[in-house]
């Protein structure tokens, strides 16, 4: 959500800048906008639409020469989004511009105190207000930019990345952090810097970035280094300079259309990465130091509560059926945003379990600092080394899916399964819950999966034919019970995501209490009828749809001979334990969902409206 990509330094930032936005569009937004400084002048450029929309106008407008620049995309909150509403924003003297992504609560209070003290206002967002705020503290207390900028962020209530440039003092940038990300990557000497929302803008200058923590401040001032400072306490901190371990060749395409289809082909790759150096399967072994290091807080729990959002709730879901079957473990699975507002009852005896691809959702970020605070364990599963969810947990374990870059997840939420598999399985063993011939038996499978996954992307031809058939239609079901029930509701929201095509995921037996009024000739049903999680009840279920014409695509197991007769369509998976299922059963769902979305000519890495890292509540 919203995207900062910014430089100072000594080479021309334009093209770091509009690169670095490209990189950036995966996060959603719906305008941009750029400044540069040259020859003691401050361009600026903004729009509503794609980055590309601001390309062109710039080349209508504005010369591109220029060492200091920073843009910004934006995801609308306060203000539709327009070219006034876009960032950069001016503070009334234009000496000041500033870029911001989160939310500024009490900015209408700040407003009508600016507008009594003279302060006009140009656009209807939050941002300018603060601009404003900083100016109206630098000019009256006459302190230095980096000092107003502490003081006016210590009279905000909200979440703020921000970058700050003065006029007046052109070799610095302020920076400052609270809810939302912002790295700040170092280049050789100190002669150059870049920020941006994560790494991906500088990734081919520097691999030595720091990451701002919660309620840090910094100032960038080419020639020295990075000075850090907590906004609030205003002591100075020694900043961590990471090495970057992300390639250039993880954040392109690689010959594929779209990042989503590459990410869906990565499966195989990324569900052996999870699991490597993990599951030694002829040891029998399933090493988590997250895990292992807290073995007895996790087998003498009185229940795992799971918060995510979205698909990782949906993977959620998934190990609510995997730990209760396997670890006997009693197990609630939230979302974010619910279960922070809802004061639950939490005790030290309950672990909760953070899912989050990025690691910056803020409502799953919100419910762990609240169940922590309420004395729980919490232990998170992300994709993102280092995000803000990995490091508020107390313990966790990383998806090592690599960077996830379309915006409907498809590998993180694989990646994310095999994670809660091998958690459920180690546990399962440490309490007995789970017999030794069984829990080999998982692991000789678990490490079959890739290649199962390989087999069912080879069937892509296929599933891309079913899609061309129904992609008009207007409503999908998609119909699973037990583990599968989960991948019905990650199938439908899959397709509504990027094809805008209304679809809901239902389990297959409570189709009788709604949705099967809706069924007729025109309405397409997904329905997941594996060979072992209560064949024969789904299989009632596809007769129920059939009496009633609807037009039926079954995913069944490799020899089905009885769903066969009846579906309209078949996609088969290959044989494996009722648990590891979900992990096959998705693949075909994304690229049915991937196919017509394509065939309907949607944007499908930047779907309308969507994020991909949702950093507001
Ligand atoms: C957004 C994304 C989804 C994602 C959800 C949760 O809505 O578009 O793809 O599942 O956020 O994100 P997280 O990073 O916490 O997994």
């Amino acid at each position: 959500m919203c995207g900062i990509a910014g430089y100072i330094g000594y080479r021309d930032a334009y093209p770091i800048i509009i690169n670095g936005l490209k990189r950036l569009e995966y996060r959603g937004y719906d305008s941009a906008g750029l400044i540069l400084y040259d020859k003691e002048t401050i361009k600026l450029v903004k729009t509503k639409g794609k980055v590309s929309d601001l390309e062109e106008k710039i080349s209508d407008e504005i010369s591109v020469s220029g060492k200091i620049g920073f843009g910004h995309t934006r995801w609308a909150t306060h203000g539709v989004p327009n070219d006034v509403n876009s960032h950069p924003h001016y503070s009334e003297s234009e000496n000041l511009v500033i870029i911001h992504n989160g939310i500024i609560e009490n900015y209408d209070t700040i407003k009508q105190v600016l507008i009594k003290r003279g302060y006009t206002f140009k656009s209807d967002t939050d941002t300018e207000v603060l601009i404003n705020l900083i100016e109206e503290i630098k000019n009256k207390e006459n302190v230095k930019l980096g000092k107003a900028v502490q003081l006016a962020l210590n009279e905000v209530v909200g979440a703020y990345a921000i970058t700050v440039f003065d006029k007046t003092k052109p070799d610095e940038f302020v920076v400052a952090r609270l809810g939302s990300p912002i790295a700040i990557g170092i280049g050789k000497d100190n002669k150059e810097f870049f920020v941006a929302s994560d790494a991906s803008p500088f990734i081919e200058y520097t691999k030595n970035a720091i990451y701002l923590e919660d309620g840090e401040m910094a100032i960038i001032k080419i020639g020295r280094e990075v000075r850090v400072r907590n906004i609030k306490s205003d002591s100075l901190v020694n900043p961590d300079v990471l090495e970057l371990k992300l390639s250039l060749e993880q954040i392109e395409k690689g010959g594929y259309d779209h990042f989503m289809l590459k990410e869906i082909y990565e499966q195989p790759k990324a569900i052996t990465d999870t699991y490597r150096g993990r599951m030694l399967v002829n040891e029998g072994l399933i090493k988590m130091a997250g895990i292992d290091d807290n073995l007895q807080k996790f087998t003498t729990a009185n229940r795992i509560i799971i918060v995510a959002c979205g698909t990782s709730w949906h993977a959620g879901l998934v190990a609510e059926y995997l730990f209760e079957d396997i670890a006997r473990i009693p197990v609630e699975v939230e979302y974010g945003s619910e279960f922070r507002y809802r004061n639950p009852i939490i005790t030290d005896k309950d672990i909760v379990i953070a899912i989050s691809q990025s690691g910056e959702t803020a409502d799953t970020l919100a419910a762990i600092k609240m169940a922590k605070e309420k004395g729980a364990f919490v232990f998170g599963v992300c994709n993102v080394v280092g995000s803000s969810i990995a490091r508020e947990s107390d313990a966790g374990a990383y998806t090592h899916a690599g960077p996830e870059i379309g915006v409907a997840s498809t590998k993180a939420f694989t990646t994310q399964i095999t994670v809660l598999t091998l958690i459920a399985l180690k546990l399962g063993l440490a309490k007995g819950s789970i017999s030794k011939s069984a829990y080999h038996t998982y692991l000789q499978e678990m490490e079959l999966i890739p290649k199962k996954v390989e087999s069912l992307l080879a069937i892509n031809d296929k599933v891309e034919k079913i899609g061309s058939i129904y992609k008009n239609a207007t409503n999908f079901l998609y119909l699973g019970r037990g583990f599968n029930f989960p991948v019905a509701l990650e199938g439908a929201l899959k397709l509504k995501e990027i094809s805008y095509i209304h679809a809901e995921g239902y389990p297959a037996a409570e189709m009788k209490h709604g949705p099967i009024a809706l069924i007729d000739e025109n309405m397409p049903i997904v329905v997941i009828a594996t060979n072992k999680g209560h064949y024969e009840k789904v299989v009632s279920n596809i007769q129920e749809i059939k009496s009633r014409n609807g037009k039926i695509i079954a995913v069944v197991t490799e020899g089905d001979t009885t769903v066969k007769g009846i579906a309209d369509h078949i996609i088969e998976i290959p044989e494996t334990e009722e648990a590891l299922t979900p992990l096959l059963t998705t693949i075909p769902l994304q690229l049915l969902s991937y196919h017509i979305a394509v065939m309907l000519g949607k944007n499908v890495d930047q779907p309308r409206n969507l994020a991909k890292s949702v950093t507001v509540e």
